[in-house]
């Protein structure tokens, strides 16, 4: 069976090569920040962003105990401030929405205010043969309207610039989904 979570990160090994930047803009556990930091290696740099002091600790517990290269700045503010921390365009980035898995507070989940912005500040971001791969989990009122929005700004983008797609189950329509922007 097709698993989109998993399906994602073939996008992302399409485009990262070792030395790339790259850039989770919201960390949580750490284990897209994990794999950003094992596929651009020692050379590479990866930029993750959380707003939860719990998320970078876990964060760092995890990158720390594994075989992760020293390649990564864990920053503790909110992913639409990334312009003021990440000056170079970036090869790829990830957005998974939602609160924090297993810490038990939902209500810290991604809202439309500032994922709209940096979305739209990622999309600026990203350089020649970039990835942009932001996941959707509508099985909640802020996940479904988050989709919604993002859906109506990934369609205004040009069609001589970007690529822009929307990889979903269209007979599951609570089940995560994401978008998958690269630049031509
Ligand atoms: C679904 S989790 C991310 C999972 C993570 N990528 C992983 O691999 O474990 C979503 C995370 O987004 C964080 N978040 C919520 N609002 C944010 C914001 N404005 N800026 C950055 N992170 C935010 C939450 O604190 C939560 O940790």
């Amino acid at each position: 069976m097709l698993d989109l979570l998993e399906m994602h990160k073939s996008f992302l090994t399409a485009h990262l090569r070792p030395g790339d930047v790259a850039v989770d803009f919201t960390m949580g556990n750490g284990h897209d920040t994990e794999f950003l930091s094992k596929t651009v290696g020692d050379t590479g740099k990866v930029y993750a962003f959380d707003i939860q002091e719990l998320a970078v600790e876990s964060t760092r517990k995890r990158l720390s105990g594994s075989d992760c290269p020293r390649n990564w700045e864990l920053i503790l503010a909110s992913h639409d401030r990334a312009p003021e921390f990440v000056r170079e365009k970036i090869r790829a980035g990830i957005f998974n929405l939602g609160y924090l898995p297993g810490s038990g507070k939902k209500e810290l989940t991604t809202m439309r205010e500032t994922t709209l912005p940096a979305v739209a500040s990622a999309v600026d971001m990203l350089g020649e043969d970039a990835v942009l791969i932001v996941a959707v989990y509508p099985g909640h009122p802020e996940g479904k309207a988050e989709g919604e929005e993002l859906q109506k700004y990934f369609s205004s983008l040009s069609k001589y610039k970007y690529t822009a797609a929307e990889i979903k189950l269209v007979n599951s329509p609570t089940s995560p989904y994401f978008f998958a922007i690269e630049t031509k």
